[in-house]
């Protein structure tokens, strides 16, 4: 279908400069003084929580205002268009649309930016699959994402908000948790989720957390370690899901919710059949480790007294 990337983010935030603090040793790189980017140029940018110029909240404190993904082309933009023009908040801005999807989230669209970025990766050893030969594996000082790869929402309506962004933008269903969550991707090709929808009973809607993809596991292990010394706090991780396969580490913002360091998450295509489960701690997380691993000992961090 036509959505091929997550281009930018929006943040509406209590403390600029806290904010902006986290989201460099997060490992963005500085566009101008109030805008980041990934290495595929994604961006992440920050206003004051009161900014005239940001869309409205959808939860009370600093959180995510707009999203903006990115079409395949000027017909896809012109497609959506069409098919987007009924939607509370609609703007047309000509090469940007803009609406508000059925969450509060405001929803922006122009013809994708993002850039092909090439890396070295290092490959893994395996039984019976020797790919790493007289080279030793990477250890990173921190990470450095490569771009956006997705976002959950707490929401308050799951039919109408999967509704809206499989029917007006394409997303395909990867799995699901039967009455509480969806797991949705853009293409039918691609990696496992770009959106998670998840309703709580009692949680309005807003933002859990956004994702960035990495290498590998030794960058978000690199990647978190470098948070842990600068002081921002592990909300949990490293660890895997069982869902998606991905190994990840979930460190908490000032920008609201938590900010996820990725990797190794399952591809799919047409044939996957999306999987239907019940909420559960183990369908969450095969292992996790609790408030992440101290940069000094190397060892799990202590709960502080
Ligand atoms: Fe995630």
């Amino acid at each position: 279908m036509s959505i091929v990337g997550i281009e930018a983010l929006e943040f509406g935030v209590e403390n600029l400069a806290v904010g902006k603090q986290f989201v460099a040793d997060f490992g963005l790189s500085p566009v101008n003084d109030t805008t980041f980017e990934t290495l595929n140029g994604a961006r992440l940018s920050l206003a004051p929580i009161n900014d005239p110029q940001l869309p409205p909240a959808f939860e009370s404190g600093s959180t995510l205002r707009r999203m903006t993904w990115g079409a395949a082309d000027a017909t896809a933009l012109a497609a959506l268009k069409v098919r987007l023009a009924d939607q509370p908040g609609f703007v047309d801005h000509g090469d940007l649309i803009e609406c508000r999807d059925p969450n509060g989230m405001t929803v922006a669209i122009r013809v994708s930016t993002l850039r092909e970025v090439e890396l070295e990766v290092t490959p893994i050893n395996q039984y019976g699959d020797m790919r790493r030969i007289d080279t030793p594996s990477p250890v990173y000082e921190r990470a450095t994402p490569v771009g956006i790869g997705h976002a959950v929402f707490f929401v308050d309506d799951l039919e109408a908000t999967e509704a809206f962004y499989r029917e007006k933008l394409g997303f395909a269903v990867s799995d699901r948790y039967t009455d509480r969550a969806v797991f949705l991707r853009m293409q039918a090709r691609g990696g496992h989720h770009n959106l998670f929808l998840l309703k709580l009973p009692h949680r309005g809607a807003g933002l859990n957390h956004v994702a960035f993809t990495v290498r590998d596991i030794h960058e978000v292990i690199g990647g978190g370690l470098a948070m842990n010394r600068k002081q921002w706090s592990t909300f949990l991780g490293p660890g895997r899901h069982p869902i998606s396969s991905a190994y990840f580490w979930y460190v908490n913002s000032p920008l609201g919710g938590a900010f996820e360091y990725y990797t190794n998450e399952d591809y799919l295509t047409e044939a996957w059949e999306p999987r239907e489960m019940q909420h559960s701690l183990e369908s969450f997380t095969e292992w996790a480790v609790e408030g992440g691993i101290d940069a000094e000992t190397r060892r799990q961090k202590k709960a502080e007294v």
